[in-house]
């Protein structure tokens, strides 16, 4: 079954959203095979975000992702990457769709509720950082 990585963001774990969140994957139909309320430091989000160092918001990522704790889900399913991908919404809520994770809970485009794989390579890449394979039950 496909899988992929998601982070609860500190601004929606921190307003207790995690709950609201969760269900809108479960209902979706994906099953939570991996999950852990952790503290990401700024060599976790380095490794994370790499593809994003020397961007211009880069330092305000690391500062929003280290600030408080985040949760960490591996979720799977059929074609989930995708479909995680559209619950979730534009990486800018103001341009997220009605309905979804970012329109529901985020405030602005670094503070933005949640992360979710963006392909199969990027899931690969990205579950073994937050987590072992003895955490992970699929
Ligand atoms: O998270 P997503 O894949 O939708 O977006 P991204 O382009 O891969 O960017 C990763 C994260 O960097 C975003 O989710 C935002 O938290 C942050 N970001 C930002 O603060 N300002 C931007 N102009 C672009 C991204
Ligand atoms: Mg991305």
């Amino acid at each position: 079954m496909e899988k992929t990585l998601v982070l609860i963001k500190p601004d929606a774990f921190g307003k207790n959203h995690a709950g609201d969140i969760l269900k809108i994957y479960e209902d979706a139909g994906f099953k939570i095979i991996a999950a852990k309320v952790m503290r990401m430091t700024a060599e976790l989000a380095a490794k994370h975000y790499v593809e994003h160092i020397g961007r211009p918001y880069y330092p305000a990522l690391v500062e929003f992702m280290t600030s408080a704790p985040i949760m960490a889900l591996v979720l799977s399913g059929d074609d989930v990457i995708k479909k995680v991908r559209e619950l979730n919404g534009a990486t800018n809520p103001a341009e997220a769709a009605e309905g979804t994770v970012r329109k529901l809970y985020a405030a602005d485009k670094t503070k933005n509720a949640v992360h979710a794989s963006d392909s199969e390579a990027s899931a690969a890449r990205e579950i073994p950082i937050f987590f072992s394979a003895c955490e992970i039950f699929d």
